[in-house]
This record gives structure tokens, sequence and C-alpha cells, in this order.
């Protein structure tokens, strides 16, 4: 979706939509239960005169209607998908098949297609938001995970792919209740940018292959179905739930002193669209198969990106070959007419415009749907085909075909209740934020002992944080285990929130510094929530709000005893203050955990579990922000305005926490057992595919094939290495081995370094864990020239493993024989 908050209101004046308006106002259990009366008319799933089916093709169905199943081909499993789409779409009318282009598609009760709504979300858990998802009545709850920027952090693949299994097993099991539908519009793959963007929380952080790999593992965790991860054919692979990649492209930044998403239009270079925007999508489509993707609201160099036929049906359709259906960010083609006047559109031409670029569904807020209400009279003005239209459709019933819209997925028949919120998804919820929360400092501090520490003063607008804990594009979770929850389970607890997010004044602290004074130790749980950062509002500033860092430095400054800072943010916060404080003796980030947070701090801070999570975002320091706007899309340092380079790729200056930071309880040291540097020759056949590398300042033809366009190589040549991970401390733990590359010297505008491999590996106390890599040359070294190509060089490259002293580097020389 997106965007309740830009017609919230427009929504509940029309529909009095309760679960659509901003959660910190509304979503308590009561307030949903109550929403579920107008939801009944609108779920995603199948009904026939009151009576759920678990499927169209029900002959009980057909009859209940008037009709015979048999006499649908469309219902005939013995055909093929696309022989039975086409029989499908061969039976409507024209107006009969605009109906179905909305997100709350009309059905054809004529020939026994039901309603179907399109629109529902799953981020990190089954989501009260879109039309097609309900609570209440017979599924009161879904397991509500950690928010994405923190599950980034585990580092864990296996663990992103668990998440999306679970949620997908819940969704299917809603699915049969008549729930929800079986589209969900997850996960939010943009790449963070700039750290004052709202949605930073519902992304996977700042590192373009990062989040591509989360893309791949959450989609494949929620859309395989066991055993035909590996068909061949795309048209028939069937899909547990059908997932969305979004917002495509270069979108990251929703609200900003007047700027909005809206009318943004992104100024990008290619180079940065190849290296860095559509990376993720690419990866989402190619190597996950996410039967869908959202085009978003802002214009590409000018061109809105739902109306970019390049971006929609070239690139994504022909180039990446995505077997789905491409879907408007909600009121997105109605933005191209009335909010941007683009091209003096009429509702007709933006119609046109979408269609004709690949757009196939559109997502309306109210009850204005600019496909449904306008493609009739584009079709009357010449400015729509019935072809597109048909095309649309076939699209879009290829992948309910696939989700077994139709005909059910046996193996999913059966879920139901006794499905969601089981003991184990909760205990995977919790693991989730367990692996993921990054001990940013510890100065001796932490673990704390509950037997010596037996009183603890418990502080900060989060100590007893539930809604909080759950972020945005949240569910109605099985239940909360705030931090006070928790941490009154191993110690007596003497609880003094200090003030609340905003903390707009210093005078509610008092009672808070006089109990730290007689504090054993003291915990304080501050940070932002959706008041400061969500859709629609980006950050000004990466401070904490208000008088939070007084809070904090007055409570930390009168405790007796040490004191520990837990921040929950999505965004990364300049916590100089505390890093500086030799009073403050350690710091967490717990992002946004989810509803078993609570649990997950404590078992940190008490020390049953060692942290291992890594920060997927680089902490800047304030002046960041001051140095450039956040309207600058370029990812390189701009010299001339004087602009930083962004992320950890292109920053050559001091950050608080670099991206990739994350202390243990122990320590792991690193060893190659073959210091040796590599040596690659690649064969090339066809010396036409060598070029003079355009991004080295002075070239000198060293070599007869100085680099190489690489989609032409297809180069099979690995990089394998081996690399040992030993665990020198006293406890067992987790580390996260961060593999990168290093262009050779002399390359114009490189990435300082780029992330190119991780593994996370588990390693007792005096234990050595040998851990493998073998990286395709290509996939691992290659750069992104300025003319958007993807070359390797020839010439000495490097492989770094881990971050400063303890990193270990080897050369990698390449070396293009013709
Ligand atoms: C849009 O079209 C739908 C379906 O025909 C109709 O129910 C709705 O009232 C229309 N909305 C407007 C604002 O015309
Ligand atoms: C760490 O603790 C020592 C001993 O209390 C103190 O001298 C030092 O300043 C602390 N360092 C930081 C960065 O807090
Ligand atoms: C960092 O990048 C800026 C911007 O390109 C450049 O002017 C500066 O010299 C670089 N500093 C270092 C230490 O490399
Ligand atoms: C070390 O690596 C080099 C280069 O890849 C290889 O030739 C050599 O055999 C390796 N040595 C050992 C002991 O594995
Ligand atoms: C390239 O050559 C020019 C002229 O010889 C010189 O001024 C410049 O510093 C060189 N640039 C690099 C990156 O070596
Ligand atoms: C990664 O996550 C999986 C799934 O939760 C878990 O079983 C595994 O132990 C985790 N790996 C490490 C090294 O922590």
């Amino acid at each position: 979706m997106d965007s309740y908050h830009f017609s919230s209101f427009f929504l509940c004046m029309i529909t009095g939509f309760l679960v659509l308006i901003p959660p910190y106002y509304s979503t308590t259990l009561a307030s949903a239960a109550a929403a579920t009366p107008q939801h009944a008319s609108e779920p995603g799933a199948i009904e026939t005169g009151g009576k759920n089916y678990s499927k169209v093709c029900d002959a009980a169905r057909f009859e209940a209607l008037g009709l015979r199943k048999d006499d649908f081909a469309y219902c005939d499993s013995s055909l093929p998908y696309p022989a039975r789409v086409k029989d499908l779409v061969g039976r409507m009318t024209l107006v009969e098949k605009i109906l179905q282009l909305g997100d709350r598609a009309q059905g054809v009760g004529r020939i026994g297609l039901p309603k179907y709504g399109w629109w529902s979300e799953a981020l990190h858990g089954i989501a009260v938001t879109g039309h097609a998802t309900y609570f209440g009545d017979v599924v009161p709850a879904a397991t509500s995970f950690p928010n994405v920027i923190l599950a980034a952090a585990s580092f864990n693949e296996s663990l992103w792919k668990k998440i999306g299994q679970a949620v997908s097993t819940e969704g299917r099991a809603m699915y049969n209740l008549g729930h929800t539908g079986l589209n969900f519009w997850s996960p939010n793959v943009n790449v963070v940018r700039d750290p004052r963007w709202g949605r930073v929380l519902e992304t996977p952080g700042e590192d373009p292959f990062v989040v591509g790999r989360y893309a791949v593992n959450f989609v494949r965790g929620m859309q395989d179905v066991e055993g035909t991860e590996n068909v061949q054919d795309l048209d028939s692979r069937p899909l547990k739930v059908s997932t969305c990649c979004k917002h495509y492209a270069a979108y990251d930044l929703d609200n900003w002193f007047g700027v909005s998403r809206l009318h943004f239009d992104a100024r990008v270079t290619e180079q940065d669209m190849v290296e860095t925007f559509v990376r993720p999508f690419e990866m989402c489509v190619k190597e996950g198969d996410a039967s869908s993707i959202m085009c978003s609201y802002n214009r590409v160099n000018g061109v809105p990106a739902c109306a970019d036929a390049k971006l929609l049906s070239q690139t994504l359709r022909n180039d990446w070959q995505l077997h789905g259906y491409i879907v408007s960010d909600c009121d997105s083609v109605e933005v191209m007419h009335e909010r941007l006047k683009w091209l003096g559109d009429t509702a007709e031409d933006a119609v046109g415009q979408a269609m004709k670029a690949g757009l196939d569904l559109d997502c309306g807020l109210g009850n204005l749907n600019y496909y449904e209400n306008y493609t009739l009279s584009a079709v009357a003005q010449g400015k729509v085909r019935e072809s597109d239209i048909d095309n649309a459709l076939k699209n879009l019933y290829m992948v309910l075909m696939r989700a077994g819209f139709f005909d059910n997925i046996e193996a999913y028949e059966n879920l139901g209740l006794n499905d969601i919120c089981t003991k184990e998804h909760i205990h995977l919820a919790a693991d989730a934020a367990r692996q993921a929360i990054v001990l940013l400092k510890n100065n001796l501090t932490l673990p704390l002992d509950p037997k010596k520490y037996k009183d603890v003063v418990l502080v900060g607008p989060h100590a007893k944080a539930t809604k909080a804990m759950i972020g945005n594009y949240e569910g109605i979770p099985c239940r909360y285990v705030s931090p006070l929850d928790a941490i009154a389970k191993d110690v007596r607890v003497d609880y003094h929130e200090g003030c609340d997010v905003h903390c707009r004044s210093s005078r509610s602290v008092r009672p808070a510094v006089e109990a730290a004074k007689k504090a054993k130790a003291t915990i304080i749980v501050a940070g932002l929530g959706l008041e400061v950062e969500r859709e629609e509002l980006d950050r000004n500033d990466l401070l904490l709000p208000g008088f939070q860092t007084e809070l904090i430095n007055r409570v930390a400054e009168a405790s007796a005893g040490p004191v520990v800072l837990v921040i929950m943010a999505g965004g990364c916060v300049d916590v100089s203050f505390a890093q500086n404080n030799p009073k403050i003796g350690a710091i967490l980030w717990a992002g946004y955990p989810g509803q078993e947070g609570g649990q997950a701090i404590a078992d940190v801070i008490f020390g049953r579990h060692n942290p291992g999570g890594r920060l997927p975002l680089t902490w800047y320091k304030n002046e960041y922000v001051d140095a450039l706007p956040m309207t600058s899309m370029q990812l390189r340092p701009n010299d001339q305005l004087g602009y930083p380079g962004r992320t950890y790729k292109f920053f050559n200056g001091t950050s608080l926490y670099p991206f990739g930071h994350g202390m243990s309880y122990t320590q792991f040291s690193y060893s190659r057992k073959n210091d040796s540097g590599i040596f690659l020759p690649i064969k090339v056949d066809n010396h036409h595919l060598c070029k003079l590398p355009s991004d080295k300042a002075n070239a000198t033809v060293d070599s007869h094939c100085p680099s190489i366009s690489v989609d032409a190589l297809g180069c099979k040549e690995e990089i394998s290495f081996e690399v040992d991970v030993t665990n020198v401390g006293k406890v067992d733990g987790d580390d996260v081995v961060l593999v990168y590359s290093k262009p050779p010297k002399g390359v114009a505008d490189a990435p300082l370094k780029q992330l190119v491999a991780f593994q996370r590996v588990y390693v007792e106390s005096g234990k050595t864990s040998s851990v493998k890599f073998s990286l395709n040359a290509c996939k691992a070294l290659n750069l992104v020239e300025k003319t958007a190509y993807v070359v390797l060089h020839s010439g000495e490259h490097a492989i770094v493993v881990g971050d400063g002293d303890s990193a270990v580097s080897f050369p990698v020389e390449i070396e293009l024989q013709l």
C-alpha cells in the first residue's frame, strides 16, 4: 500500500473503516473487533450466500449460484493454467473485465467468478492494513514478528525464510477462515539511501545486496510450496501465498520539509539505478520468483513510476521475466492526474499511460478507482485497447491460479485457527528478536547477573512498551511481552516512565532520577516511535525527541549502579552522548522487536542470550543530515556541492557506528589457512566484449582486455576460500562473518567496499568453525560504471572478511585472457 495516512481521514468518512486509522490511534483488540462488521462484506476469500468456500471451483458453490461447474473450462483442472485463464477472461464482457481491474475486484456472478480483495499485507506478520484482511470474531490475532529493520540485523538467511514460512502458514489459515486474501503486498525492499526516511523500520536497511537477500528469502519462505521450489515452468509453479516486492523504484522519501512522495521527482543516474535502487527488485524477481511488484508514487527522472514503460514492461517483464502482476501504490494513477497534472492528463490519459506501461492492477483507497471507473471511457476514446485489458487480467488470474484460488492447494486445505499464534511461531518471534538485537557498546557492564542486581530501576518511554514494539504494518498480536513484563520475571523492578516518546517536558523526570539514586542497576528503554518516524513522516534530525537525552543523562548521572540503555528505533539515532558517557556502560539497539520483544531484551541483558546482531545501516552523527538535503538522490559524494557520500559504500567520514557493527559477550578471531592471494584467469572468447573502462581516469592499457561487460560474459569462475572463526572468549556465541570486495586502485568513483557475502555462525567458547565461501567472480567483483554497464576489471581486487583490526584480507588478481 500504502498511504493510509494520505487518506485515512477520507476512508473513515466513507466507510467508518476503523482499522485503517494509523495504528497508534486505534488498534486495540476492541477496536479491531468493532471494525469487523464493515469488513465482512469485503474479505479476500470466497463467499456465496453467507457461506465460505475455500476454492472457486467448488461444485456446491456453483450449484448455489444456479450454475454447473463442469460447464466452465476455467474450472477444468486437467487443463494448463494459461488455457483456463484464457477461458475465464474470454467469457467476460468489456464492462465485466473492467470491474476486475481494481483491488476490490467485483467478480462476475454470471460466470461463477466471486469478488476478490487483492490487498492484504504481511510485512512482519499478517497485518490489519488493506481492504482484504480483517481480524475479529474467529481470528482475533496473528503472530507479530520483529519489524524488518531488526530482523535484517540477524544476518541469518534461514531465519528470514522461516519467518516467511510461518507468516504464510498463518495467512493461508486466515484465508481458509475467510479473513484474508492470498496476495500480500510485502516486503518493502527500498534501499535506505537517507537516514531520515520515515519508513526505515519497514526495510532491510542500506545495502542493496542484504536487502535483496532478505527479499529472496522472505519471498521464498512465503511463496514456496514444499517440493515445487525448482519447478521450471514458472507459469505452473504453485504459490503458498503471493508476495509483492515494493515500491519500485527510487523511492525513499515520504514527506520532508513539504516535499511529498506524491510529487517528488527522483533525479537519479542510471548508475545509481542499476547499482542501488533496482538491484533488490532484480534479485526479488530473478532469484525469489516474486509474483508481484508494486510501483511507487514518485517520478523517476520526470516519469511517474507507474507509467514508466521502461521500468515496468521492459525491465520487469521482458528483461527479468516477471511471472506475476504489477500493482499500483494505492491511488498512484489518480495522483498522476490530480496531483501531478502530468502531461496535462485527463483521467483517461492517466489510465491509458499506466496500462500501456504495464500496470495490471489499480489499488484505490476510496470508492473511486481509476482503472475501474475510467477504463471504459478510455477505451471509447481510443486510449486503451481491449487487448491491453486482457493482458492485465491474464497476469492477474495466472497468479490466482497458481495460488490455488480456483482449486485450493491440498497441503493447506486443513490449516485453520490452530495454525495461528502457535507456540512455535511465538518462539520464532522471540528468537528472531534475540538473534537480531545489536550490542552497540559494552564497557564491562553486560550481561547483568540477576542474582547480583536483584533490584533494578526501569525507566523510559519504552520501558513498558507494547504496541510500540510492533511498529507499523502491524497486525493484532497474539500477546505482548513488554520489557517490564520480562525484566520483572528476573528481578524486582521499580518502574518510572520518565516521559513519553515526544518527551516535551523535563518536569516528569524527577521521580526516575530519585529512584535511580538508590538502584542497584538502572535500565533505560528509550528511542523513537511511530510518533516521529513512519510512512508520510520523515525525520529532520537524528536525535532523540524532546528531552529524552536529558532524561537519560540525568538518570544515568544519578544512578548508583551500572546503567544499560536500550534504544527502540527503526532509523539510526545519534547517541554520541551515551557512547561517550562513562556512566552508561552498555547500549543495545532493539529496533521494534515485535510482540515478544521485551523477553528478547531481558534474555540479552541477563545473559541467557549472547547478542550477535549487526547494524544493517550506518549510524551517522547528527551533523550528517546538515551536510546534504534528503532530495539529493546521488549515492556518491558530490564535491561541487560539498555533499558527503551515502551509505557505507560511499561515506568516507566518521560515523557513530558503522554498517555491520555489533558486539558480543565473547570475542572472535579470524584466520585463513591459506594466506596466499588468489590468481584467477578468465578466458574471454570474444574480444569485442573487452572495453576500456570508462571509470578508470587514466587508463593505461596494461592488459589486452582491461575490463569486460559481465552480462555477456556469463562467467562461471569462482573465488573459493575458507575462514576459520575462533571463539576466543569465555561464552558461546553467534558471529556474523561479513565478506566485502574492494575494487582495484584507480577506478574513479568506485565504492569504498561492497558486501558480497555473509554468514552467521554459532561457535562454542574455545572452538573454531570453518566457514566456506564460494563467490562467483563476476557477481562479487563487478562494478557499475557511470555508463551503467556492469563490468569486471582485470587487475588486483581484494576480498576483506570482517571489519577493523580483526579483518582478514587477501588480493584476488583477475586476468582476462583473450
Ligand atoms: C466507480 O465504479 C464502481 C463500479 O462501477 C462504482 O461502484 C463506484 O460508485 C464508482 N465510483 C465513482 C466515484 O464513480
Ligand atoms: C569505560 O569504563 C571505564 C571505567 O569505568 C571508564 O574510565 C571509561 O571512561 C569508560 N568508557 C566509556 C567510553 O564509557
Ligand atoms: C572523502 O570524500 C570527500 C568527498 O569526495 C573528499 O573530498 C575527501 O577527500 C575524502 N576524504 C578522505 C579521507 O578520503
Ligand atoms: C593456497 O592457494 C593457492 C592459490 O589458490 C593454491 O595454489 C595453493 O595450493 C593453496 N595452498 C594450500 C595449502 O591449500
Ligand atoms: C590523470 O592524468 C592527469 C593528467 O596527466 C592528472 O592530472 C590526474 O591527476 C590523473 N588522475 C589520476 C586519477 O591519476
Ligand atoms: C539462524 O536461524 C535459524 C532459524 O531460526 C536457527 O535455527 C539458527 O540457529 C540460526 N543460526 C545461527 C548461527 O544463529
